[in-house]
């Protein structure tokens, strides 16, 4: 069955509510990826810079990946975790050995909101504590309790949020120095643990903001941060679902920060496309999880054969060290740019997960058009932000030094017809 782009966007319009989005004016119909390619009904090439938000780190149809999973389907598809599989705990082994310190315990869902839900559960579970920290700018899923610390207001559409959420201050700010900000966000988290402190479960946060921008905080912020929140007894819930599995140069980002979190959640890139999501705790807190849990699809032996093989594939192909090197020349690349046009306000974020800030006001609209030229010249670019000011850039981290190069030229030459008013 053959749809054109516009049979399809009636047909959402028809069937979907009124909340579903697109990106563009014309989008394409995507029928087809390969690695850090798409491909459109007309056989249009699309270099991929967004990844399905973060999800392909090791590429769209990845051959070997895909060969797991398909043996997995053909084998045995599902049972559910109150039966015996192996996938599901060789697939937890693994992740012990790279998550961070001696968090070792894990529990599998299907979604990052699942995933965060689950964590912020448990959080209350081990501290008998009905409050959170989150902060402004952090986004962490679309239930009632995730999108109750989420702190960007387009996402926060319940109008009957959680009321015990103490919300500190961002650790970005478009135009103040990130020392500035990172310590003006600590001093929020001193006032809010100074009256809140014994009611608090849990902090919740990401270690880049992704949708917030890609918010990256200095080098001293997380430690800073765990020191304050243990004097409390506040556990510290890591976000990594935009941040996870080599995103940024290390495993996991928080690494880079030298801080080992309470609970730390995961989802998008484990799976590189097949839905699932987990928390994983230290064994203190996780033995608090002890009253009956289960989760009809967690731990479905597909999904984690997925993961299992994502793992074989960033260890194989060594994939922190690449977004590192390729980061690299990307964020040169991206300086570069921000040094010819003062239009571009800054670039931040790590490894393969960059962020190019437009100014607040009036941003949104330059960045629609950027993107829209973009795909017309065959890149597929992402925009988030708390003003929808930020171009985003997390390829597939298979992309190649050639392929970042050639969507600089044309990021030159499109940012160029923006500054010249020529749109
Ligand atoms: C940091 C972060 N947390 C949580 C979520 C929610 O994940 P999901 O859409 O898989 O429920 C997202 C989704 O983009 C995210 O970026």
């Amino acid at each position: 069955m053959h749809l054109t782009a516009d049979e399809i966007i009636t047909l959402k319009k028809q069937y979907f509510y009124p909340n579903s989005m697109h990106f563009y004016k014309n989008p394409p119909h995507i029928v087809r990826g390969e690695m850090q390619y798409l491909f459109d009904d007309q056989e249009k090439r699309y270099t991929d810079f967004f990844a399905g938000v973060t999800v392909l780190n090791c590429g769209h149809s990845n051959p070997e990946i895909l060969a797991s999973v398909k043996r997995q389907l053909e084998t045995l598809q599902h049972t559910s975790i109150i039966y015996l599989t192996a996938p599901m705990v060789t697939l937890a082994e693994r992740l012990a050995e790279k998550l961070p310190g001696d968090i070792s315990k894990t529990f599998f869902c299907s979604t990052g909101t699942e995933a965060n839900e689950g964590a912020l559960l448990l959080s209350r579970m081990h501290t008998g504590r009905k409050g959170f920290m989150a902060f402004e700018g952090g986004l962490h899923g679309r239930s009632h309790l995730t999108m109750s610390v989420t702190g960007i207001p387009m996402w926060r559409i319940d109008p009957y949020l959680e009321e015990a959420v103490y919300f500190a201050k961002p650790f970005v700010v478009e135009d103040v120095p990130v020392d500035v900000s990172c310590e003006a966000s600590l001093q929020s988290v001193d006032e809010i643990l100074r009256e809140h402190g014994h009611e608090i479960a849990a902090c919740i946060v990401e270690p880049i903001q992704g949708n917030g921008g890609m918010n990256t905080p200095n080098q001293s912020f997380f430690k800073a941060l765990k020191k304050r929140l243990e004097a409390y007894g506040v556990l510290l819930i890591v976000d990594e679902i935009q941040t996870g599995f080599a995103r940024t140069g290390s495993f996991f980002a928080i690494e880079q920060f030298e801080v080992v979190p309470d609970i730390i959640t995961y989802a998008k890139a484990l799976g590189n496309g097949i839905p699932i999501g987990a928390f994983s705790a230290i064994p203190a807190v996780a033995a608090s999880f002890n009253k009956p849990s289960a989760s009809t699809l967690g731990g479905n032996p597909v999904s984690c054969t997925a993961g299992i093989a994502v793992l074989d594939y960033i260890e194989k192909h060594d994939l922190c060290q690449r977004a590192k090197t390729l980061g690299e020349i990307l964020r040169k690349g991206l300086e570069a740019l921000k040094d010819k046009y003062p239009i571009i306000k800054e670039v931040r974020g790590l490894g393969l997960m960059l962020g190019m800030a437009f100014p607040a006001d009036g941003g949104a609209v330059i960045i629609d058009e950027i993107i829209e030229k973009m795909k017309d010249r065959g890149f597929i670019v992402g925009k988030n932000g708390l003003h929808r000011n930020v171009l985003a850039f997390q390829p597939p981290l298979v992309v190649e030094a050639s392929d970042i190069n050639d969507m600089l030229t044309a990021l030159d030459a499109v940012i160029g017809e923006a500054a010249s008013g020529t749109f």
